[in-house]
């Protein structure tokens, strides 16, 4: 029997790569791919990469009634400020649901208010929904009903953190985070800053006060460690299409330097299946370009013992590891499926 299960949101770029990597994942049907703009329209009219797959199934109207009826488990591809109006609908259905925008991300309510612009209407489910981030919460990830997967950043930021914050190896008061980012980041919708001859080529600061993800990387870490911490980050949107790169800048705490760090990764990361940690070879830094198509985070480190200073970094293909690749690797963790199914594909090269 194999898992029913639709994309709502399936003609953005994240609902695409949900269609793609489930195509080929030998324990999961999709029964139902939602797009108001191209409903009745075959899949492949807006993702080319996929003629020949999902010959029958075509865009549908968002239909939760229909979808209830037909799936086990929706995957919400939609816009913040989405998932809360349909999510209620979804769960007293029965299913469960893997979130990827982010309206559950956040377990305190009112931080909706000061980083989304909006009340959050569902307070009693956001303390249920479990942030999607395998290395994280794997064992809370297996019984939940709602996922919310973190951002792209986010992501990049956290796994790239998260050894030397939890073994508290760093001066947690000083931490602050640089990302470059590709333009798949900002969804399908061309908008001025997303348009190609105003995106190609940049290499650009934005929203640097107050990124929105922000929130999450201080949740997440604060979480780690018992202990609310703050960090500073800037996002760069550059001319790539896709990858992301987390590179933080952290101040070594006495007698720490790369030997601790390293022990730090291996034990962290050294059974999980999507993190590789970088360390030598031509390229001895984490680059996003060797991870793009495949659901890896590369990390790496570089320390400057004399100087009490270190950079950390972490790399992903934002559209997989930070985006539809995690929301498999969750769903694979929710079913007792291997978590690699449908993920197993190693990254492109040249890419
Ligand atoms: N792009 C990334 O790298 C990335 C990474 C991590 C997380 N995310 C998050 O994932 C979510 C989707 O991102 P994306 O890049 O895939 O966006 P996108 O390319 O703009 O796609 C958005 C999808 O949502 C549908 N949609 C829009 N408004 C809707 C509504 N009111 N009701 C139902 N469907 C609606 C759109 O189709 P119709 O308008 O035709 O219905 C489209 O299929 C966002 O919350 C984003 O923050 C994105």
């Amino acid at each position: 029997m194999t898992l029913k299960v639709a994309v709502i949101g399936a003609s953005g770029y994240t609902g695409g790569e949900l269609l793609r990597i489930l195509a080929t994942h030998r324990e999961v049907e999709v029964v139902a791919a939602t797009s108001r703009e191209y409903s009745g329209k075959p899949l492949s009219s807006v993702h080319l990469n996929l003629r020949g797959y999902y010959t029958n199934l075509k865009f549908s109207e968002l239909n939760i009634e229909k979808i209830t009826s037909s799936a086990e488990l929706v995957f919400l591809s939609v816009p913040a400020s989405v998932s809360v109006g349909i999510i209620g609908r979804i769960l007293e259905g029965g299913l469960r649901v893997i979130d990827l925008s982010p309206d559950f991300r956040l377990k305190n309510p009112s931080l909706y208010e000061e980083w989304y612009g909006f009340k959050h209407p569902l307070v009693d489910l956001l303390s249920k929904s479990v942030y999607g981030l395998p290395e994280l919460h794997r064992d809370e990830i297996r019984n939940a009903d709602i996922v919310a997967c973190p951002g792209c950043n986010s992501t990049a930021a956290i796994l790239a953190l998260a050894p030397v914050v939890k073994n508290k190896l760093i001066d947690l008061e000083h931490i602050a985070i640089d990302v470059k980012v590709g333009s798949s980041e900002a969804g399908r919708e061309p908008s001025h800053g997303t348009h190609h001859p105003e995106r190609a080529n940049v290499m650009r600061p934005y929203e640097a006060e107050g990124h929105r993800h922000v929130a999450e990387v201080e949740q997440e870490l604060s979480l780690l460690v018992g202990r609310d911490i703050r960090v500073a980050m800037v996002p760069h949107a550059v001319g790539s299409i896709r990858g992301a790169l987390a590179t933080c800048h952290v101040w070594l705490i006495d007698n720490i330097g790369g030997n601790e760090i390293w022990k730090a990764y291996a034990q962290m990361y050294g059974k999980e299946p999507f993190i590789r940690i970088v360390r030598t070879g031509p390229v001895k830094y984490p680059d996003p370009k060797y991870t793009i198509g495949s659901n890896y985070c590369d990390v790496g480190f570089a320390v400057e013992e004399s100087r009490r200073r270190a950079a950390l970094f972490g790399a992903i293909d934002n559209l997989i590891k930070g985006a539809a690749g995690q929301a498999v690797q969750c769903m694979n963790i929710m079913y007792g499926f291997d978590e690699r199914t449908g993920l197993e594909a190693p990254p492109l090269s040249p890419a």
